[in-house]
């Protein structure tokens, strides 16, 4: 198990959600550190907190780009982000009754962003930078 490290292809071109992605990974790997430093559960439950809080805020700036692009796919996004905030949830209720450990939770939260990002958020990504480069053509 190890650090998110970020690459170039995790950027999806689109600087603002870029930023926010990045900050995301920052937090998952904040969890990480807590869980190297041993004393993973006393801080375990204010890190998902934050986490829970950001993703939600960061799902909003994400679907409003999305319904300003009329983007076909945004129900699917939207489930998509439903599932994640609801698991989150769960990860926690499972961490604090023991059942779940804080090492099985990053590994979680790391592949499905990852995920998530590199290939949904991608797709929306490429309207926007298609469009980006068309009105350039008109400048
Ligand atoms: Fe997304």
């Amino acid at each position: 198990m190890a650090y998110i490290v970020w690459k170039d292809s995790f950027n999806i071109g689109v600087k603002e959600m870029d930023e926010q992605h990045r900050l995301f990974v920052g937090y998952v790997n904040e969890l990480y550190d807590a869980i190297q430093s041993g004393n993973a559960e006393a801080i375990v439950t204010p890190i998902l907190d934050k986490l829970t809080d950001y993703i939600q805020l960061h799902f909003a700036a994400e679907e409003n780009i999305m319904k300003s692009i009329n983007y076909p796919m945004l129900e699917t996004q939207k489930a998509q982000h439903v599932y994640f905030v609801s698991e989150l949830t769960f990860l926690k209720s499972s961490f604090l009754d023991k059942s779940q450990t804080a090492h099985n939770m990053f590994l979680f939260l790391k592949d499905w962003f990852i995920h998530h990002i590199t290939t949904e958020d991608l797709k929306y990504a490429q309207i926007i930078n298609k469009i980006d480069t068309e009105s350039a053509e008109f400048d």
